[in-house]
């Protein structure tokens, strides 16, 4: 029996979490399910968008599901849900996922991962004001431990997964501090990993590479902004938002998420693509071990797609139930 924590939050969130829970419990698998607050709506009920109890509940359990949380208009005190829970947590690894899908959007023949740093760097949280408001500072804070285990990460993945190659992306000829640190931790580890051929990109070079020529990756590691920008522009290769996923890993904790927000507009329309929701729950499938079965959520998927069984987003009729019924019909 797996525990697993389901974080609705706002929006749709809650519509496509209920998706991945109807075809988690399709499968021959015991589950325990429990729900958890967090984002705007947890924040009006509580006082807070992350409750200790949550934070805790997701520590307790073998993997998270998370949907989105919508982001209110300035309030005081409100903070991110999101970061807090991913710093709380310490869950240093994001991993976002971009694979061709049978869709006419989408491009062939790509395979790849992106590893993001996801709590140092840029997004450290270290930032000031000075000079009355004249200069604005932000710290970009790159540490040994942090690049040697989301270095570490990805090529462990690449072993993992029978991938070949590692693209390690940064900026060290003009960052020579921070990326450069990230650098020479990469070039030691690589050497760990004799059967992985480790590639260096800076990161502008990336992004035209990744227009270029995207089926050249197989796995890209890289610091915390760079991850997130590169990630996003990857995704649009192949289906967009609707079919976006992602995983945070820590030693402790995992969460998995769509890549998506709350899509206020589509709320109660059933034109919420369940499909980036049911992705992040086929990589917690793989994950808790189960990877027999994310084979075959993923295939399901697939099959939907090329059989136009999907929402509008990815230009079919169905609502956001009827695509979840599809998928566990071919499960
Ligand atoms: N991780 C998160 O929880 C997260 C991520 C991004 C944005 N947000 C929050 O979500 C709210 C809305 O933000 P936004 O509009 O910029 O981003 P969004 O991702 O909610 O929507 C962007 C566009 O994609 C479409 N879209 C999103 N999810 C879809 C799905 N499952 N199926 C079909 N179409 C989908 C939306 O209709 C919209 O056109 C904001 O409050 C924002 O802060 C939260």
């Amino acid at each position: 029996m797996y525990k697993i924590t389901l974080l609705p939050g706002d929006g749709i969130g809650p519509e496509v979490i209920a998706s991945a829970k109807e075809v988690l419990s399709a499968l021959p698998i015991e589950w325990e399910f429990i729900e958890c607050g967090i984002g705007y709506g947890e924040y009006e009920r509580s006082g807070s968008p992350l409750p200790d109890s949550t934070l805790a509940q997701i520590r307790n359990s073998d993997a998270t599901l998370f949907g989105a949380v919508t982001t209110p208009p300035n309030i005081p005190n409100y903070f991110s849900p999101v970061v807090r829970m991913r710093q709380a947590l310490d869950l240093y690894a994001n991993l976002r996922p971009t694979r061709s899908i049978p869709h006419s959007s989408s491009r062939a023949n790509i395979d790849m991962v992106i590893v993001r740093e996801n709590t140092e760097g840029l997004y450290s949280g270290i930032e000031r004001v000075e000079d009355d408001g004249e200069r604005a500072i932000t710290e970009r804070v790159i540490t040994r431990k942090g690049s040697e285990r989301i270095i570490r990460k990805a090529f462990d993945l690449a072993r993992q997964t029978g991938r070949k190659s590692v693209h390690v992306v940064h900026k060290a000829n003009v960052l020579r501090q921070t990326c450069g640190l990230f650098r020479t931790v990469a070039l030691e580890i690589a050497k760990e990993y004799p059967d992985i051929i480790m590639n260096e990109m800076l990161v502008d070079t990336c992004a035209m590479e990744l227009v270029r020529a995207p089926e050249q990756f197989e796995i890209i590691v890289t610091t915390n902004l760079f991850g997130d920008i590169l990630s996003d522009e990857a995704c649009m290769f192949v289906g967009g938002l609707g079919i976006a996923s992602s995983g945070n890993i820590g030693a402790d904790a995992a969460v998995f998420e769509p890549v998506h927000g709350s899509a206020p507009p589509l709320v109660g329309t059933g034109k919420a693509n369940p499909i980036a929701m049911l992705l992040a729950t086929a990589m917690m499938l793989d994950h808790i071990g189960e990877n027999n079965h994310a084979v075959k959520l993923r295939s399901a998927i697939e099959a939907c797609i090329a059989n136009n069984e999907t929402t509008p987003d990815l230009g079919g009729t169905l609502t956001t139930n009827q695509v979840t019924e599809k998928v566990i019909a071919r499960l």
